[in-house]
């Protein structure tokens, strides 16, 4: 498995898996409008060929905002999260990033347990964040 930054012929894979996890997923123009600016940076995991999952990360000055994780349903539980997010966390490092902020569902026990794990702390509750179910949402950071 290589972990590469995502190319704009990635969409064709990386949309399924966008539109299997996430119940308001992406549109492939959001994921194109932001493949092009320089500011972000996307990766993916890649086995021979599959995509399995990807990341993306939105960058001002030495602060950068995780906007999505996601592995193939039949891919989690191997490795492929913690690997993409060790890779951005080293990539945005390099670019002069001291610190990371993400949002998540506060039920989301498989994606609090892998920030935790890379560092990542709690910061605060943002009350009634998401929709479709509306649920809070976990703001966590890594300096
Ligand atoms: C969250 C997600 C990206 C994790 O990716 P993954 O490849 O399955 O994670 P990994 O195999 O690298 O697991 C790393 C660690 O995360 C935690 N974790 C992952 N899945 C878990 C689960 N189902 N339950 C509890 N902990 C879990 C564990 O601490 C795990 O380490 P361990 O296997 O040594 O115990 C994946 O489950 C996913 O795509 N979920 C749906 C989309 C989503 O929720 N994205 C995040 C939005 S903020």
């Amino acid at each position: 498995m290589i972990i590469r930054e995502m190319q704009i012929d990635d969409l064709d894979q990386v949309m399924p898996i966008e539109e299997e996890l996430f119940s308001v997923p992406w549109s492939s123009v959001g994921f194109f409008s932001f493949l092009l600016r320089d500011d972000a940076l996307f990766l993916v995991a890649e086995d021979q060929g599959e995509i399995l999952g990807y990341c993306g990360v939105l960058m001002v000055l030495d602060q950068g905002d995780i906007v999505n994780v996601g592995v193939k349903s039949e891919r989690q539980r191997q490795g492929v999260g913690r690997k993409l997010l060790n890779a951005l966390i080293r990539k945005t490092e390099e670019k002069g990033v001291a610190s990371l902020y993400l949002e998540v569902r506060a039920g989301n026990q498989a994606a609090i347990s892998l920030y935790e794990s890379l560092g990542f702390c709690r910061l605060g509750v943002r009350k009634g964040y998401y929709e479709e179910p509306k649920e809070d949402g976990i703001t966590m950071c890594r300096s």
